[in-house]
């Protein structure tokens, strides 16, 4: 039993009678309030004799033996995701949201929704979705149980090493700290993608990209990790919230197939607190936030406020092209420096680099470290207080990925450090990208990209996180 919950569901309960706007079906029945049946465990604590392993592959295996049409078979589950197969499509076909608000909230729903067709092909009506754990240096490898050539968890769609176990995600790649000190949901929901999208890069074949992803029997673990971010990063409070009172985020309605086949549609409201509405934690997890959609909280929205303090001119007249080679692009601040280096100093602003309009012609297989300020001859280190982070074209910004993976993608890295030691310095700062991939036996590996990189635009921007003023969203009594 959760107990706060009593608590809250009494308060709450006050304020809806006050503002009447309470629906059937977002209102929760108290007597239907229990603790979650299901436990979401961190794959590093399991062996491939654990149940949630062989449930799981004894489902993948039931999964595609059923016809492609059905929409519980495997290939169905992985086309709501996203597929190649060409259109017309099946009813809620590559509908999976990247690159959007919508991307923690659609992802959960998916995979609530998979875990129940797990359970009802396995008979293994306990069974929950494990998490892979990946920010932990322990898990930087492929968990075992996935590659073993003689398991349903195994595809030959992979990178070869990290397929082999040779092969590991680089500490940077999997770094989720510049999302998680977001306090607004908007930022915290865009920039989670990066380390998501670097470890399908990572992971690589069907992993890299969307239409083909949610074959790999990885998918689900790995996004079950993400999951268990947006519920970290709500726990960490610091007024952290979800979009509650935003009307286009409650409005989007999804279509699922149930573990009956039968369709069914959810929205964001259905899916703000884990336990209470669908039934499950994860092993370890702090005490998780409940979001209510219906009841007029008295916080009001963080409004986020991003403003360009400067756009770098680019040394060409199109975009910048990376190809395999680190490239760096300098820059000259002009009178721009003082406005700069005050942001890089707020307590309370962010400097951010934006990378906008990024594009390529077709998955370039590479992952690209972004540092400030690297000196030319110093070696690319992630430990280097020049770096910045690290990204992916994943999901957005490939042409040949149709209309749902090809719009531009913009990426955000946070650069008040770097830029405060380079000014120190007295040097100017460039930007320095390095086509990079995994480890292979720990160390730092060269792949060559498959196709150049397109950056648009580059530039230093603002942003602030600050509360709406509060008359403006209280209720009136
Ligand atoms: Cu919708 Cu990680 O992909």
């Amino acid at each position: 039993m959760n107990r706060s919950w009593n608590r809250r569901q009494f308060v709450l309960a006050g304020g809806a009678a006050a503002t009447a706007a309470v629906t059937a079906k977002s209102w929760i029945n108290p007597t239907s309030v229990k603790a979650a049946t299901f436990t979401r465990m961190d794959v590093g604590n399991l062996t491939a004799a654990s149940s949630q392993i062989t449930s799981y592959a004894k489902a993948i295996t039931a999964m595609k033996a059923l016809p492609s049409t059905d929409p519980r078979s495997w290939s169905y589950q992985a086309a709501i995701h996203g597929t190649t197969a060409p259109c017309p499509c099946l009813t809620s076909w590559n509908t999976c949201e990247h690159g959007t608000e919508f991307f923690w909230s659609w992802h959960r729903m998916y995979l609530y929704y998979f875990e129940k067709i797990v359970r009802r092909m396995s008979g293994d009506y306990g069974w929950a979705l494990p998490y892979w754990n990946w920010q932990l240096a322990s898990e930087s490898q492929l968990p075992s149980m996935f590659r073993d050539k003689t398991s349903p968890l195994y595809t030959v769609n992979r990178d070869a090493n990290m397929n082999s176990g040779s092969g590991s995600l680089p500490p940077g790649d999997v770094n989720c700290s510049f999302a998680l000190g977001d306090l607004a949901f908007t930022s915290a929901v865009e920039d989670i993608q990066n380390p998501h999208g670097n470890v399908h890069e990572d992971v690589g074949g069907w992993m890299a990209n969307i239409q083909t992803s949610a074959q790999d029997p990885i998918f689900y673990f790995h996004h079950s990790n993400v999951d268990r971010l947006w519920d970290i990063w709500l726990a960490q409070g610091g007024g952290r919230s979800d979009p509650t009172g935003d009307a286009t985020w409650k409005g989007k309605t999804y279509t699922f197939f149930d573990e009956n086949g039968t369709a069914v549609t959810m929205n964001d409201c259905d899916v703000l607190r884990a336990a209470q509405q669908l039934n499950y934690t994860y092993q370890n997890e702090p005490a998780q936030v409940n979001e209510y959609c219906v009841i007029r909280i008295k916080i009001p929205p963080w409004l986020l406020q991003e403003v360009i303090v400067f756009d770098w001119p680019l040394p060409g007249p199109g975009p910048v092209e990376v190809n395999s080679d680190r490239l760096s692009v300098p820059v000259e601040l002009g009178d721009k420096i003082k406005d700069i280096q005050a942001v890089a100093a707020s307590k309370t602003d962010k400097l951010i680099v934006v990378l906008d309009s990024v594009q390529v012609d077709t998955q370039p297989g590479v992952t690209y470290q972004v540092y400030l300020g690297l000196p030319e001859g110093d070696e690319p280190t992630t430990k280097s207080p020049y770096y910045l982070g690290t990204f992916s074209m994943f999901g957005m910004g490939i042409k040949d990925q149709g209309p749902h993976g090809s719009m531009p993608a913009t990426f955000r890295f946070p650069a008040g450090p770097a830029v405060t030691a380079l000014l120190k310095e007295n040097r100017k700062p460039s930007l320095t990208i390095v086509p990079s991939g995994i480890l292979i036996d720990g160390k730092p590996s060269k792949p060559k990209a498959k196709a150049p990189l397109h950056i648009g635009a580059i530039r230093f921007s603002k942003r602030t996180e600050a509360r709406a003023p509060i008359s403006k969203v209280q209720p009136k009594p």
